[in-house]
């Protein structure tokens, strides 16, 4: 990324190339070793890996979401270095995107055939967050990680016990999701009002709900 500024149009490049390249399988694209890779595979039952793969798929879907959460954030930041952040967030969020999708192939199964849904949606949402102004957004930052923490906390009660490598994987992000949160309230988050709080968690669980299964 070079220093100049960048005009709307190529923001917008840049967001459609950022969205191809985090819908078309990314797989074998992260930055940092998978943390799932020095442990064994274990003996799973066909149920557990399907129950395995269909939360592994939430995952994916969160990460697709984040993804585009946080370009949407940076295309419309009106500080640098709120900017800068951002897509060091999302570097961080496109390693569990890929980490995921590894993990899904691993189990036999697929990631969402909705992912460029959940794209567009988390997309229009961050860019729309970004407009109120940077306090709002890294707001909405702040309360998307703090859910996303609680949502992967139940995943890591869900996931079969025997299931290491998935778990690693969700540890790994559960952690980071964490610190991305308290980066946010860092630089400047607003507390945002319970009832958007509130339609967040249902936004999610309509995603959550239907990216287990398609
Ligand atoms: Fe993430
Ligand atoms: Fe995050």
């Amino acid at each position: 990324m070079t220093n100049r500024e960048l005009s709307p149009i190529d923001r917008l490049l840049a967001g459609a190339d950022n969205a191809l390249r985090t819908v078309a399988a990314p797989a074998g694209r992260a930055a940092r070793d998978n943390p799932a890779t020095p442990i064994e595979e274990s003996n799973l039952s066909a149920a557990q890996k399907s129950h395995a793969a269909g939360l592994m798929r939430v995952n994916h879907a969160g990460e697709i979401a984040a993804q585009a959460l946080y370009k949407g954030h940076a295309t419309v930041a009106r500080d640098k270095h709120i900017e800068q952040k951002m897509r060091q967030a999302a570097a961080e969020e496109f390693d569990h995107l890929a980490w995921c999708e590894q993990r899904i192939h691993e189990l036999g199964e697929s990631p969402s055939r909705l992912s460029p849904f959940w794209y567009a949606g988390a997309y229009a949402i961050g860019a729309a967050s970004g407009l109120l102004g940077d306090k709002w957004s890294l707001g909405f930052i702040a309360e998307t990680e703090r859910q996303v923490c609680a949502h992967l906390d139940s995943h890591l009660d869900g996931l079969p016990a025997e299931d290491a490598r998935s778990r690693a994987i969700v540890e790994k992000m559960r952690d980071e999701e964490a610190e991305h949160g308290e980066n946010a309230v860092e630089a400047g988050a607003a507390d945002l009002p319970d009832p958007v709080k509130a339609l967040m968690r249902v936004t999610a669980k309509v995603m959550t709900k239907t990216a287990y299964w398609v």
